[in-house]
C-alpha cells in the first residue's frame, strides 16, 4: 500500500492523537500515570504544569523516544504505541528539541533545504549541492513562513538565539507534517522574539495541529484553543484558555504557585 492510501485507510475523521491510560515508570517513579488525552486534527493545545509534572515525558511517549510502560497511543487512528520514532516521523509527527538540531556552519536556506531532503545532523551523509528545484522552493517557502527570509543566506552560527529557534520551527515544518510537538519554544527569547514566535505559530497552516509546552503563559495561552494542566504525572484539568486562567485550583497549583 502506498503511503497516501495507507494514511487514508488508517486516518479517517478521528483524532490526530489519542492517548489511553498512558503510564510511564522510571524505576519506582511514575513520571506519567494513566494519561488519557484526545487531540483533534488541526487542534492547538498547550500542556502546562510545574517542573517535573511529566510534560516532556508525555512528548517522549508520543514520539517514541521513551515508549510508555502501559497504555496506548494512536496517531491519526493508527496504533503507534510500539513504533520507533522514525516510523512516527514518516507518518507526519514532528518535534522540536531544546537542544539545537541545526548545522551551524551552513546557511539558513541550506539547513531548511537539507531538512526538506530528509537529512538531519544525526544521519548526515556527504553534502549534496542544492539540486532539486521543487525542494529549493519548498525550503524558500518555509524560510519565509518563519520570518527568516532577510537572513536566508546567513550562516546559522551568526544568527541570534531567537532566529535559531525560528529556524528550528522551519525544520519541524519540513516534509509535510500533520502534527508538531513544541517543547518550550520561547525559552531564552526576548520580548520581541516572543512576539515573533506568537506570530509564526498563529499563522501556521490551519491543518497542522500542535501541542506546545510553555512556561510563559503570555505565549502559551495566545497560540492555543485548549489547555491541559498536568501535576505529578497526571492530567488534572482541561479546557479553553480563559477557563484555565480563571480556575481557582489552577491558580493555586500553578499560576500563583511561585513557579519559576
Ligand atoms: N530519563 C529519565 N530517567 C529517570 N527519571 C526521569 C527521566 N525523565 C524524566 N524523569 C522524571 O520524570 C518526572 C517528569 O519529568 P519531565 O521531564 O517529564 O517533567 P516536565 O514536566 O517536563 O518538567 P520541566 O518543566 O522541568 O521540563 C521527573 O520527576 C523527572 O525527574
Ligand atoms: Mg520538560
Amino acid at each position: 500500500m502506498d503511503s497516501v492510501a495507507h494514511r487514508l485507510s488508517v486516518g479517517g475523521a478521528g483524532a490526530a492523537l489519542e492517548l489511553r491510560g498512558v503510564t510511564r515508570l522510571f524505576g519506582a517513579l511514575a513520571a506519567l500515570t494513566d494519561v488519557t488525552l484526545t487531540v483533534r486534527p488541526g487542534e492547538r493545545r498547550a500542556v502546562l504544569g510545574s517542573n517535573g509534572a511529566g510534560k516532556t515525558t508525555l512528548f517522549n511517549c508520543i514520539t517514541g523516544d521513551f515508549p510508555p510502560t502501559s497504555g496506548t497511543i494512536r496517531f491519526f487512528g493508527e496504533d503507534v504505541t510500539h513504533f520507533p520514532p522514525f516510523e512516527r516521523i514518516r507518518r507526519g509527527l514532528r518535534r522540536t528539541y531544546q537542544i539545537s538540531a541545526l548545522f551551524p556552519g551552513l546557511t539558513v536556506l541550506d539547513n531548511v533545504y537539507l531538512a526538506c531532503c530528509g537529512v538531519s545532523p544525526r544521519r548526515f551523509s556527504p553534502f549534496r549541492p542544492r539540486s532539486n528545484d521543487a525542494l529549493v522552493q519548498a525550503a524558500e517557502d518555509l524560510v519565509e513562513a518563519v520570518h527568516l527570509a532577510a537572513v536566508r543566506g546567513r550562516r546559522v552560527a551568526e544568527l541570534a538565539h531567537g532566529q535559531q529557534r525560528q529556524l528550528e520551527i522551519a525544520l519541524a515544518l519540513a516534509g509535510a507534517p500533520r502534527f508538531i510537538l513544541f517543547d518550550e519554544p520561547a525559552a531564552g527569547l526576548s520580548p520581541t522574539e516572543r512576539r515573533e514566535l506568537v506570530d509564526i505559530l498563529t499563522t501556521l497552516p490551519s491543518h497542522i495541529g500542535y501541542i506546545i509546552i510553555e512556561h510563559d503563559m503570555d505565549v502559551a495561552l495566545r497560540v492555543v484553543e485548549s489547555v491541559t494542566m498536568m501535576h505529578n504525572g497526571r492530567i488534572f484539568k482541561e479546557g479553553p484558555p480563559a477557563d484555565i486562567e480563571s480556575d481557582p485550583e489552577v491558580q493555586e497549583l500553578y499560576l500563583g504557585g511561585g513557579h519559576g
